[in-house]
């Protein structure tokens, strides 16, 4: 195994959580591609398994930040490169394995089905591809709160205006993969776990006001929203993420499919 210690807290914190359900399928010759990387934790987490791991992603700061991790870690097996998963900057049949961690949820099915034409192209024939994404259908969230419910609404406002089943992404993902020329092999799904202790409270809190913030005024100049609503939903986390005893179970849909 070529990781030190921060690597291993790489995989237990991210690799082992995000993509434990597709190292059975990678092994110590495996050429991986993850594409959409953002900073690179989950690529660094793989690579201490495969061969060679390379991460793209379309923003330059996250290929920054991931050179960074890649250089603070001291791997010399895993490389970044700014590109564009619709259209990607490898050979036919380069990788072995190409992974898509919370990449592919919002996207149009147009962005899709060409972002799945790239991944085909560039995996070997009996490669691997691998998917985990989100699915509102499965999470857990206690106690009811209602400015928790008004934030799930406007969330769902939002995403589900011109797709009802965006929400959904997680359970379609083996549907998705099998139109687009894969046979599926695996699925399951897991929980990101935000009810451990008020830190991984916080991240939740944290991260709605992020994405409520980020929405309100495209909900409010679409009219699918009130700045009222807007608080009132932001103060609904805030009182979650009071309560020693809330629980958020977000749940992450995985499958895995093979390029025959
Ligand atoms: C939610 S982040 C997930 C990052 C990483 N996979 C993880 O789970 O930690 C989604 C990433 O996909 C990247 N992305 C979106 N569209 C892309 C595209 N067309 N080509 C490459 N990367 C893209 C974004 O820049 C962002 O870093």
């Amino acid at each position: 195994m070529r990781h030190d210690s921060s690597i291993v807290e790489f995989q237990q914190k991210r690799g082992g959580d995000c993509a434990a359900f597709f190292v059975p399928f990678l092994t110590s010759d495996t050429i991986l591609l993850d594409a959409g990387c953002g900073p690179g934790t989950i690529t660094a987490a793989l690579a201490g398994i495969v061969a060679k791991a390379v991460g793209v992603d379309i923003e330059p700061k996250a290929i920054a930040a991931a050179n960074r991790l890649a250089a603070r870690t001291g791997l010399t097996n895993v490389t970044f490169v700014e590109a564009d998963m619709t259209t990607l900057p490898f050979e036919d049949g380069t990788f072995d394995a190409v992974f898509f961690h919370a990449v592919l949820y919002h996207e149009s099915r147009a962005v899709l089905t060409r972002t799945l034409a790239e991944a085909r192209r560039v995996l070997k024939p009996g490669g691997f591809v691998a998917t985990r994404d989100a699915d509102v259908g499965g999470n857990v969230l206690h106690p009811e709160i209602d400015g928790v419910h008004l934030a799930l609404d406007l969330w769902q406002r939002w995403y589900e205006h011109d797709d009802p089943a965006s929400l959904r992404f997680g359970r379609q993902q083996g549907s998705i993969l099998r139109t687009n020329g894969f046979t599926p092999v695996w699925a399951g799904a897991s929980y990101v776990n935000h009810s451990a202790d008020a830190a991984s409270r916080s991240e939740a809190v944290a991260d709605a006001r992020r994405s409520l913030l980020g929405l309100g005024p495209q909900l409010v100049g679409k009219g699918f929203a009130t700045d009222d609503e807007i608080q009132a939903a932001l103060a609904g986390w805030e009182a979650w993420g009071a309560d020693p005893d809330a629980v958020y179970f977000r749940c992450r849909c995985e499958c895995v499919a093979r390029r025959d």
